[in-house]
């Protein structure tokens, strides 16, 4: 089976949503929770330690309902059912897609191309534990017999963000070993770093799904030609571990058989951070608290399959955001995580939404007429209050965004949670209510300034409200929980590809410039500045001239 192929604009739903949107565009939210005192209740729902308020949108029943009716006539149901099952639904690249296995219970039995592929999934992960003990214990030692003290995970895209963001996210759970991330050609990134590291301590994991991309590569050998200098060629082998598909390439490297982590072709790049990908998260936190990460995605996948779409966090979530998108025509949207742990979610979420779902032709080969990915972005809470949040509140643009909040602290500084938390949900009331003209003209009067300064500053005051916004407020922050939030992400991504009737797990827009970067290499190094564009040769000459 592949995914159906339904163009959302054709179904009776979406002409429904249409005409339901024209009776919509102008109400105000807030009359909304007048009119129905049971709003917040109905539309907030709890599942396991998660407390998802969405009543803070610009929908009614009637909206829920209709967006329910889009998902079943584009046979939402008919394509989960396929993503759990490894159909070949990335048809692009003939690939199944299946991150959700590496999650599974290893009781299930789940096929890849007729395989199953369980058994070898248990035996990446045993090699996992096994490595990460050795490490953590400082059992495996270096080159001149000391424990190891630091990880460096050298990779991009895929390969760097997802175990970047988790590393990050859980750093209270974190073990003795420091942890970098090296992903950008920049040269000054990995010089920075290596400014950091004792040779004769640090353990370097290459991830790179295919082993042929230029700036893992290119950053892993100036990596191991630094080590070299240090130490000896057979040394490599003790300091030196790569994940990949690619095992030929890997070996050719100098990486030895037994220090590859293999991963899979039905494991997309930025849906990976559960496989060995996620090499660096286990030996940041252990290889315990790494499982409990995949347990939590797995209660998140059993939620999405099993549950009811209108009570379901992924399938609603994904719903609000397509009828803002598609009918409201908002550009953007705002993730807005009110811990620091989370200082790196949205830019992980930007590669895997728009990665995913940044695509202008449908599954049926037909140039697409409607809006398909959001623009992601935001950095966490109160910081954004102090930075963007003005344009949120009064600017021109529409912009929805998630408010994803911890009930409790983990160091326990309940002084700090209460403010934290007080901004958290202050800026959502605030959204919603906005501040009206007659409020902002008590308040000044009662400042006793003059009539005259009142009315010339008043238009400014005046917030409009009715702003958007979802609420997921969370128990705490654990390797758990966190699991679960990824995975919501991950299957929202996927409920909107379908309602798009777009192909989510291929990324052939990230390659042309891959390409041309070639032949601008190839063209700086034999420096040849024809065949160009006037621009590209100027900068290209501009360029040789200071260098
Ligand atoms: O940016 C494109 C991309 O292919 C991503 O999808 C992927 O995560 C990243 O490059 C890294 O790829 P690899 O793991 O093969 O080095």
């Amino acid at each position: 089976m592949t995914l159906p192929k339904i163009d959302p604009t054709s179904t009776i739903a979406w002409k429904k949503l249409q005409e339901h949107f024209q009776s919509m565009k102008n109400v105000k939210m807030i009359d909304l929770f007048e009119k129905d005192s049971s709003r917040a209740d109905k539309f907030t729902h709890q599942w396991e330690d998660f407390y998802v308020d969405f009543s803070k949108n610009r929908i009614t029943d009637e909206t829920l309902s209709l967006l329910v009716e889009l998902a079943k006539e584009v046979k939402l149901k008919e394509a989960i059912d396929s993503y759990f099952s490894g159909d070949i639904i990335n048809e692009t690249e003939h690939r199944a897609v299946l991150h959700t296995a590496l999650r599974a219970s290893e009781k299930e039995n789940i096929y890849a191309n007729g395989k199953n592929i369980v058994p070898e999934i248990i035996e990446v992960k045993k090699k996992i534990e096994i490595f990460t003990n050795q490490i953590v214990s400082g059992s495996k030692k270096g080159f001149s017999g000391k424990a190891f003290t630091d990880v460096v995970n050298i990779g991009i895209g895929g390969s760097d963000l997802g175990p970047s963001m988790v590393v990050s996210s859980l750093e209270f759970y974190k073990n003795h070993l420091n942890t970098h991330f090296v992903s950008n050609i920049d040269g000054d990134h990995v010089n920075e770093i290596l400014k950091k590291l004792n040779p004769e301590t640090t353990l370097f994991v290459i991830v790179s799904k295919t082993f042929s991309t230029q700036e893992t590569l290119t950053n892993a050998n100036t990596i191991k030609d630094w080590f070299l200098q240090f130490a000896k060629q057979e040394d490599v082998s003790k300091h030196f571990v790569a994940v990949s598909t690619n095992i030929e390439k890997v070996k050719d490297f100098g990486i030895d058989q037994e220090n590859i982590f293999p991963i899979w072709d039905w494991v997309g790049g930025r849906f990976s951070l559960w496989s060995a990908v996620g090499l660096s998260i286990s030996l940041s936190i252990g290889f315990d608290n790494f499982s409990k990460l995949l347990l939590g995605a797995n209660k998140m996948d059993a939620h999405f399959k099993s549950e009811a779409f209108d009570k379901n966090l992924p399938v609603v979530l994904a719903l609000i955001s397509v009828w803002y998108n598609n009918f409201y025509k908002t550009e953007t949207e705002a993730i807005i995580p009110y811990s620091q742990y989370l200082n790196k979610f949205s830019a992980y979420l930007q590669q895997s939404i728009m990665e995913s779902n940044g695509k202008s032709v449908d599954r049926n080969g037909h140039a697409i007429t409607y809006q398909t990915g959001n623009v992601i972005w935001g950095t966490p809470g109160t910081n954004s209050q102090h930075a963007f949040f003005q344009l949120i509140h009064q600017g021109t643009k529409l912009i929805p965004a998630d408010f994803i909040g911890f009930a409790e602290s983990l160091h326990g500084n309940k002084e700090h949670q209460d403010k934290l938390i007080s901004n958290f949900i202050a800026q959502t009331e605030a959204l919603l209510k906005g501040k009206s003209k007659e409020d902002v003209l008590k308040e000044l009067q009662g400042q006793n300034i003059a009539l005259e300064e009142i009315n010339r500053v008043l238009p400014y005051k005046v917030f409009e409200g009715n702003k958007p916004t979802n609420t997921i407020f969370i128990k705490r922050l654990t390797p758990e929980s966190l699991g679960k939030l990824i995975a919501l992400y991950e299957h929202k991504i996927f409920v909107q590809g379908v309602i798009w009737n777009i192909f989510s797990f291929d990324q052939f827009g990230v390659e042309l410039g891959k390409q041309l970067a070639g032949n601008i290499l190839e063209k700086i190094k034999n420096n040849t500045f024809s065949n160009l564009d006037a621009s590209t040769s100027n900068l290209l000459h501009y360029y040789n001239k200071l260098t």
